[in-house]
């Protein structure tokens, strides 16, 4: 039963009586929201009601669901009366503001902003690592997505963390461009062409030129000298996976459209071989081994694109110290990295929980 008075649908299809849920996604017409909207729809979620909401900009706009198309409608205080379920994906501020509204009136939020993920009482979820923090939601009517580098991370570092305790972690990032949204795909692609034209490039997303070049810096700096998003890598893990975990970030945004890549460094407690994490990854929820050098197979940024795995690969022991595996990491950011999570969380609500 949703937490709301709004009881959920019902309907009858091929002589199944199904639970139909009203859903509303926050941010339909960007690069995170479209991607809720299409995973929504490949995953079969038993969508009754469909709201879209955005800004003042895309009113007269529509997006197309099952073969049928939605207005975009402009978010105001009063959009979710009988909505039960919100996917949030349309910036901090906004979150801040609209996800207790919605949660006051009833609706389950799952957040994709930075918002709310460090809130102690409002849970932090990746699907395969604490599905049981979903229970959590109770407290606030929100539940967090993680960060996508934290995300992919996570699914690749649970099954060795609960076979041999990780005690520190050391993560170099390679994130794509789709991470920050629409406009930063653009300005990647304009870039490129206005390069290749021998023109001057236009840099207004980033705080510089991203074609052809890294950019170490994600968001902006803090106190201690690291970026924001390198202490969401940081604190999200801890709180996600385990608090006495050390981790150590440098998050890099490349000229990259879609799909973050990491390599990552781990110390364990007790001793694992190549072999033994091979073997633990190999049937990992979520997980792809792609491990073969000598046919120069590694995961690479342009085959997860599109995919719904974390693909693991270049495992190595680290022969630096006593317990130590060196593994490169690369999932599609806009989807495990956001709005897949964001729906197998809601799956696990309306299974579990409302
Ligand atoms: P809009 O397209 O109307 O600006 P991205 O991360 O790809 O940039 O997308 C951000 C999403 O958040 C878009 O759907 C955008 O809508 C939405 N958004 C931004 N500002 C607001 C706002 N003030 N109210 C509602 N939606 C907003």
């Amino acid at each position: 039963m949703p937490r709301s008075g709004a009881l959920p649908f019902y309907f009858v299809r091929k002589g199944f009586v199904m639970n139909t849920w009203s859903v509303a996604v926050v941010g339909a017409t960007g690069a995170v929201g479209n991607e809720m909207i299409r995973i929504l729809e490949e995953r079969n979620f038993p969508v009754g009601k469909l709201k879209l909401l955005a800004s003042e900009r895309s009113l007269g706009k529509s997006l197309e669901f099952r073969g049928k198309s939605y207005p975009v409608e402009v978010l105001k205080e009063d959009s979710f009366g009988g909505v039960q379920i919100g996917l949030f994906s349309a910036g901090g501020s906004i979150s801040e503001k609209f996800a207790p509204i919605a949660a006051q009136a009833g609706c389950v939020v799952v957040d994709n902003t930075s918002a709310f993920r460090m809130v102690p009482e409002i849970p932090l979820v990746v699907p395969e690592v604490n599905p049981e923090a979903i229970a959590q939601y109770k407290n606030r009517g929100i539940i967090a997505n993680p960060n996508c580098s934290t995300i992919q991370m996570m699914v690749a570092l649970k099954p060795i963390h609960d076979a041999v305790r990780i005690k520190r972690i050391v993560v170099s990032t390679y994130q794509a461009v789709s991470g920050t949204g629409k406009k930063a795909i653009e300005e990647l692609e304009q870039q490129t062409r206005a390069l290749l034209a021998c023109q001057e490039p236009t840099v207004k997303v980033y705080p510089h030129q991203i074609a052809f070049n890294c950019l170490p810096q994600i968001d902006v700096f803090v106190e201690n000298g690291y970026t924001k998003e390198e202490m969401k890598m940081v604190n999200e893990t801890k709180k996600i996976m385990d608090p006495s975990i050390a981790v150590t970030a440098t998050t890099v945004r490349v000229p990259v459209f879609y799909s973050h890549s990491e390599s990552v460094n781990i110390e364990t407690e007790r001793k694992i071989t190549v072999a033994g994490v091979k073997e633990l990854l190999a049937k990992a929820p979520g997980v792809k081994l792609v491990d073969d050098p000598a046919n120069r197979q590694y995961p690479l940024a342009i085959h997860a694109a599109g995919k719904d795995e974390t693909f693991v690969g270049r495992i190595r022991e680290d022969e630096s110290i006593a317990n130590g595996i060196n593994l490169w990491v690369v999932s599609d950011n806009l989807r495990k990295g956001a709005a897949l999570n964001a729906v197998q969380i809601a799956e696990i609500l309306i299974q579990k929980y409302l």
